[in-house]
This record gives C-alpha cells, structure tokens and sequence, in this order.
C-alpha cells in the first residue's frame, strides 16, 4: 500500500496527524465555477509530494465531531503545475464537498492521505498517440491533470476532450481548458445540456453518434481513453468505444459514485451469516467476527486496526488487499480490474465472508 504509511491502531505522530496522513496548509482557493472550487496546497517543507496525473488525494475533515474522508482528484499535473490541486463539486446535500467549497480558505491545514489510485498512464516522449478524454461535470478534475501532463511530456500525442456539463456557467477549469487550445495538439469539444445564444458546440448528451462524428477522423488504433463522469455518460463512452473497435485495454474509467452499492449491501445482509476473519496488517494477524451488516473493513476498524480506507464504496482500491484463503461477496467491484480480481484482490470496505476461512493480507 502506498507509502507504507499505515500502522496498527490509530496512532497519532506528537503533531497530532494521524499515522498515514500529511498535514498539508492550504495556499489557495480558486472558485471555478458557482459550485466548485479548486484548493491548491504548498508542498510539505520535509519533503515534495510526488503523484502521478489522474491520481486522487484522500482528505479528511472533522464535520460535526466525526472524521470524514473523501477522495478527491488532483487537477494540477506534476509536470507543469508547482503546487498539487484538487478539483471539488458540490454534491446536492453532500456533506464534506460542501464544506471543502464553503469553509476552506487560504492558510487553513487540511489532513491528506498522500496520493493513490490507478486512473493514470506513463507519460514518455516516445509516445504517439491519441488520448481522447471523455468528462463530464466533476469527472474533468483528473482529465484536465491528464491533458496537460500528456501536453508537456509527449510532443507527437494529440489530446481530444469531449466535455459534458449542464450549461455553459457549469464549465470548471473553463480558462484553463481555453489556454490549452492554443496548443494545436489539443482540441476540445463542449457538449451542453442548455445552450447560450450563437453556441457552435454540441448540444443534448454525449451519444454514440456524437462520439462517432468526433472520432470519425481518428486512427482507432491510436486511441487510449479515459472517462470519468456519470455512469450513464460512461456507459454510453464505452459502449461506443467497443463499437468503434477501441480495444478495451485502452479504455480507462473512473467513478466517483456507485450506482449499485446500497441496492447490493442490501442483498448481502439477506443472505449472509456472521463469520470470523483474519485480516494481515503489517505482518501481524487479527481476528474478528463480521456481522451481515456490515463490512470488513467496518468491523476492522471498530475493533481498532488503522485500516486504509477513503471511499467506502469499492471505488478507490484505498482499502485493498489480496484474499489469502475463503471466499468474500463484494457489493461492487468497479475499483477493481479483472486482472486484480483474477489475482485475488478484494475490497474490505464493501466485502463480507462468504466462508469460514477468509484471510486477507491488507496492501
Ligand atoms: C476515486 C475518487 C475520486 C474522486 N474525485 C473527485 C473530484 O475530483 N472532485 C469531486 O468533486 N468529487 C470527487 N469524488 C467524489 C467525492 O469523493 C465525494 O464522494 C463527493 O464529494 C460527495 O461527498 P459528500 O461528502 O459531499 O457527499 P455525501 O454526504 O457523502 O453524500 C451525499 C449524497 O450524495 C450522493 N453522492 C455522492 N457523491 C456523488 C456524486 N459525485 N454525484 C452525485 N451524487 C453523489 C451520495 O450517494 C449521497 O446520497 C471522487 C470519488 C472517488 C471515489
Ligand atoms: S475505501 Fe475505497 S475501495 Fe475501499
């Protein structure tokens, strides 16, 4: 796991960071749009924070006397941005996006988990290719760091964004996105839901015909996508894409939200029945029961183990480890390659024993 920054319990460094997070101040907010910010951080003093474009920052808020955490994508790319940024939306209701947009200011000290996640690529001069991004409202934060790192380190790649957004004042990283377009390796593509007068963009959704007409003069063998959005508008991405004869290797998503997971924790408590598990953390073993209605990783932590976690809705892959031995049912597995799931990866945050010999080695 990341930086191996995670110990056993909940220990606290004497500065009062928990073990596995940075204390990182905050040196800007930028409001992009009505509802959204972009918090950029100064880098620690003791050392830079390296990440990779796409990757995503776990940050953790106390709201109303409990600790919070969420994931949020990096918008800066390492390559031409000094400081790391990440992009937030508000959610409608939604606790800590709306706190991150409303309370965070300029000197402020946010908790961060140091950066993770595998919506990425390598970036070499050497490549030549076309990286098409499909995105839709917050799903832009990662897109926009992939853009620009591809921009500065791959002279022969061409980089086409197709972006998705209620109306034109919805647009986050409008500018940015506009400065970007000088580069003629670049080219984006607004789709809008309600368009302004004179618009000469594409109205409506992103469809099979619109990524038809915008691919219609791309070497499909070229392509490598990345899509992140919401899952209708990712459906229809990689539906199109498997049309178009895209090779689902080159296709790379990312969810912010699960569609099936409260549905299936539902059908998982049915059917289940309470059941000890191990779980490796750091080489040392531990054993607890895992009542139906609840997770691994729930039960884990209440018995006191410093397990990672970030999202709790087996997007993030924070929490992983690899199935030892016995079988577990996940309520969603979308984080998860199916080479990962081959392999015997799980994630303990939506995972329950199905037998009575699961072992899971965190990490
Ligand atoms: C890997 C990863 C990267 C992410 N990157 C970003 C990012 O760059 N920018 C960003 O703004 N968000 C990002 N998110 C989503 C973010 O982590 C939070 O889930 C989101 O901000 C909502 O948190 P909340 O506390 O405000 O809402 P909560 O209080 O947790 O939820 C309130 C309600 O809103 C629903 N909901 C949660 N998230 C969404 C959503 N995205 N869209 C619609 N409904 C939702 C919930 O199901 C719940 O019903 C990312 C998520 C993951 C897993
Ligand atoms: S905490 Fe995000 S996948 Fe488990």
């Amino acid at each position: 796991m990341a930086f191996g920054l995670f110990k056993k319990k909940k220990k606290e460094t004497k500065e009062n960071i928990p073990s596995g997070f940075l204390k990182l101040k905050v040196n800007k907010v930028v409001k992009e749009t009505a509802d959204a910010v972009s918090i950029h951080f100064e880098q620690p003093e003791d050392g830079k924070i390296f990440y990779k474009a796409g990757q995503y920052f776990t940050i953790m808020v106390n709201i109303n006397g409990k600790d919070e955490r969420r994931s949020y994508s990096l918008c800066s790319s390492p390559y031409t941005d000094e400081l790391p940024a990440v992009g937030v939306k508000r959610v409608e209701g939604g606790l800590v996006s709306n706190y991150l947009n409303s309370e965070v200011k300029a000197g402020d000290e946010l908790l961060v988990v140091p950066p993770m996640g595998n919506f990425t690529t390598e970036f070499t001069t050497a490549n030549d290719r076309h990286l098409v991004l499909f995105g839709g409202g917050s799903g832009i934060t990662p897109l926009i760091s992939i853009a620009k790192s591809a921009l500065s380190q791959e002279p022969n790649t061409k980089v086409t964004l197709v972006y998705a957004n209620r109306d034109e004042d919805s647009i986050i990283f409008k500018s940015e996105i506009e400065s970007l377009s000088a580069n003629e390796q670049f080219e984006v593509k607004h789709v809008l839901e309600s368009i302004p007068a004179g618009w000469n963009g594409f109205s409506g959704r992103i469809s099979q015909p619109l990524i038809e007409q915008v691919l219609a003069s791309v070497d499909v063998t070229k392509i490598e996508c990345f899509t992140c959005g919401p899952a209708p508008m990712m459906d229809v991405v990689l539906d199109s894409l498997a049309v178009l004869g895209v090779d689902s290797s080159r296709v790379h998503k990312e969810s912010f939200v699960s569609t099936k997971l409260e549905e299936n924790k539902k059908e998982s408590a049915e059917e289940l029945v309470a059941r000890e598990v191990t779980v490796v953390l750091d080489d040392e073993e531990y054993k607890f029961t895992v009542n139906p209605d609840e997770s691994i990783l729930e039960k884990g932590l209440d018995e006191g183990l410093n397990l990672p976690f970030s999202c709790q809705s087996g997007l993030c892959t924070s929490c992983r480890g690899k199935c030892l031995s016995g079988k577990v049912k996940m309520d969603e597995s979308e984080g998860l390659t199916e080479a990962e799931l081959e392999e015997g990866f799980v994630l303990p945050c939506v995972a329950h024993p199905l037998t009575d010999d699961v072992k899971i080695e965190i990490g």
